[in-house]
């Protein structure tokens, strides 16, 4: 193996570099989060390559939406051609992750105003946990793998910890998962306590959550398969991959998806840039992403006070006055899409960097908002989550305030799927005050009820 890829702090005037055969989720000289570089500039032929690889002929790690791609995620230096190197090195569920491509959903194009034919949704809820993180999970545990490492851990809102414990299920490693008792949707719960992870409910909320799993890093040496995990992003960048696959490499004017912790904003900003620099696309799409308004910390920084990447001179002292407010009022996230209710996420510095790269634009989104637009999904015969509606939501917002044209090429990515959580999505349906609401009828056990009500 001849790696061909280093750690390295985000913040050009610091960095430093570190080697892969360690986890580094902060520099060690300056603080700031760590990428994933690498030394090769990968041929744009390989495209074909790529393309060839979807008939598998049995191979794993070509039927892979991730590993399809591993000359672009190379980290472990593998040769990519020799199939008994590079399979004793990167880890799968079987082929099964990432096998997800854009689809054109005719009623959520009408609902957000675009025109079918270049509105596309990426739905990564059908990956085999139901979320996107399994993009990120197969190159996360592919990392640790490679360090030896018995034990993983992570903070969640569920999705990360179902991923987290099937990949670390399969692969006879040790889960502990931390999450805000009370915090996740049920089917999530079911999904880590089946995949037989060891789950821990601090009494707090994700963002508690995620910092004692930061001290667990910090000073007792623990594994993370957070998105601070630079490794991880590199299989969210897939996703991307997949999109312009898909397109034939041709850019789309806007990639909409939400923001939680902000690792999705993070991937693929870094995805489109490399591509960028190494001249497989000609030009930057734009970024949206979508904050719920309970949970909107990239809203507030980017958009109202001014925050920007800035060349990596980010203005810290607004970001820490900012949090400083939040903990003096004692402000909590407060959403029903739970999978996003996150105050302060530990990507915010590589996602100001995306939104600079793409010229992004930041948008927020109410419950309700969310709400109806999941289930115009439903209807389209699809299904996602809340967090996930926030895309539909957003564009909709985005179009309404024509800073989408409804001919621009739109693409959307829908992050988990609906029976992640039933409980909202009955709630909703139950109430016929709901617009798109679609409540039951009960009648008595005999036809003639039966036909009165037809
Ligand atoms: N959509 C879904 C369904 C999610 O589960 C998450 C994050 C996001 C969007 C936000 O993505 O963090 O990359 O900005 N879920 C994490 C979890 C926090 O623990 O499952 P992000």
């Amino acid at each position: 193996m001849t790696v061909k890829a280093v750690q390295q702090c985000i913040i050009p005037s610091c960095g430093r570099t570190y080697d892969v055969y360690t986890l580094k989720t902060a520099c060690e000289k300056c603080g700031n989060l760590v990428d994933v570089r690498y030394d090769d500039r990968p041929n744009p032929t390989l495209k074909e390559v790529f393309d060839e690889r979807r008939n598998h002929r049995g191979n794993i790690f070509n039927e892979s939406g991730v590993w399809r791609f591993r000359e672009l995620i190379n980290f472990p230096g593998v040769d990519c051609n020799d199939f008994d190197a590079y399979s004793n090195v990167l880890v799968s569920l079987d082929g099964a992750e990432g096998r997800t491509k854009p689809f054109h959903l005719t009623r959520v194009a009408e609902y957000v105003g675009m025109r079918s034919e270049n509105f596309w949704l990426q739905f990564e809820g059908s990956n085999p946990t139901g979320s996107f993180k399994d993009n990120g999970m197969a190159t996360a545990f592919t990392h640790a793998k490679m360090l030896g490492v018995k034990r993983i851990t992570c903070a969640s809102t569920g999705n990360t910890s179902s991923s987290a414990a099937a990949f670390a299920a399969n692969e006879g490693i040790e889960a502990i998962v931390f999450m805000g008792e009370g915090k996740i949707a049920r089917g999530k719960l079911a999904q880590t306590l089946d995949y037989g992870a060891r789950v821990v409910q601090i009494r707090g909320y994700f963002d508690d959550a995620m910092n004692r799993v930061k001290e667990l890093v910090t000073k007792k040496g623990f594994y993370a398969v957070n998105s601070l995990n630079a490794f991880r992003l590199e299989g969210q960048k897939t996703m991307i991959y997949r999109v312009l696959a898909y397109l034939k490499w041709r850019v789309p004017d806007w990639i909409v998806f939400p923001g939680g912790n902000l690792g999705n904003t993070s991937a693929f900003g870094k995805a489109f840039k490399e591509l960028y620099d190494w001249g497989w696309i000609k030009r930057m799409p734009r970024v949206a992403v979508v904050n719920a308004e309970g949970a909107n910390t990239l809203y507030r920084l980017f958009n109202e006070l001014g925050v920007k990447w800035n060349g990596g001179r980010v203005d810290d002292d607004v970001i820490d006055e900012y949090y400083t407010d939040l903990e003096r009022r004692r402000w909590k996230a407060e959403t029903k899409a739970s999978a996003i209710e996150i105050l302060k996420p530990v990507n915010l510095k590589k996602a100001l960097r995306t939104l600079e790269y793409t010229d992004g634009i930041v948008v927020q989104v109410s419950d309700e908002e969310m709400l109806d637009a999941r289930a115009i999904v439903g209807r389209n015969g699809f299904g996602c989550e809340l967090a996930s509606a926030a895309t539909v939501a957003g564009i909709k917002k985005l179009v309404s305030e024509e800073r989408i044209r409804a001919d621009e090429t739109t693409v959307g990515i829908l992050t988990g799927h609906m029976l992640k959580d039933m409980d909202t999505i009955i709630q909703y349906h139950l109430d016929p005050r709901n617009t798109f609401s679609n409540t039951p009828l009960v009648v008595a056990n005999d036809l003639q009820s039966i036909l009165a009500i037809l």
